[in-house]
């Protein structure tokens, strides 16, 4: 199927169908693609948690607001956190970088602009593999949504402590054909072409 055929089909599921089952392969795939994903001068300032255990993901769903039933209904639910810590982000992550990304880039264009700044630059990094892993989702035919309706404070709590801080979640099944948000049944809504994209 092309791409664009790809993002037709893709959609925030609403309804999950409880009785299709994702493989234990098909999450070692998408563990493997997650890990790949591209970020700025690949600083990877992420965790990315696979939830599978039942009483763990039932904890996390019920500090998640209107997300509470599709987290229930999946066996899968990721967890994307960003690394706390600048200083071993810099030891870690920034230090084996080739010198002219860090002092050619890093350096000046983003910690020069101070911590709050350079928080947020990392967790631009973790938004974008969000997209990535979106589009992969729909590739090997898994239905997924993205959560931002999140307590991330209590997800904090019931996650292990390990220097990072939940952003986002997102919930990959099957989505029941029923959903009345399916794309078939509610077409995608989005602004016009001459609205959104320029050419010059
Ligand atoms: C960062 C982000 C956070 C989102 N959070 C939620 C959420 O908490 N619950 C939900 O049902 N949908 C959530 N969505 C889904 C969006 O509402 C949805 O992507 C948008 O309305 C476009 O619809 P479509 O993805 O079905 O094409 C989120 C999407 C993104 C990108």
């Amino acid at each position: 199927m092309s791409f664009l055929d790809l993002a037709k089909r893709r959609y925030a599921t609403k309804k999950y169908d409880i009785t299709k089952k994702i493989t234990t392969e098909q999450i070692e795939e998408l563990k493997e693609i997650i890990r790949l994903s591209p970020s700025s001068i690949n600083s990877q300032p992420w965790k990315f948690t696979f939830v599978t255990n039942q009483t763990v993901k039932k904890e996390l769903a019920a500090q998640s607001y209107m997300n509470e039933a599709s987290i229930n209904d999946v066996d899968l639910l990721i967890v994307f956190s960003v690394m706390e810590n600048i200083e071993h982000f810099e030891e870690r992550n920034i230090s084996i970088l080739p010198e002219a990304w860090r002092t050619g880039f890093y350096e000046p264009m983003i910690k020069s602009n101070g911590e709050v700044a350079t928080k947020s630059w990392m967790e631009h990094q973790v938004y974008l593999s969000l997209g990535y892993f979106l589009s992969a989702c729909i590739s090997i035919g898994l239905d997924a949504t993205p959560m931002e309706g999140i307590n991330r404070e209590a997800y904090k709590k019931i996650l292990p402590k390990d220097g990072y801080t939940p952003l986002f979640a997102v919930a990959v099944g099957y989505a029941d054909i029923n959903d009345w948000t399916h794309p078939t049944v509610s077409p995608k809504s989005r602004f016009e072409q001459d609205e959104v994209i320029q050419s010059i």
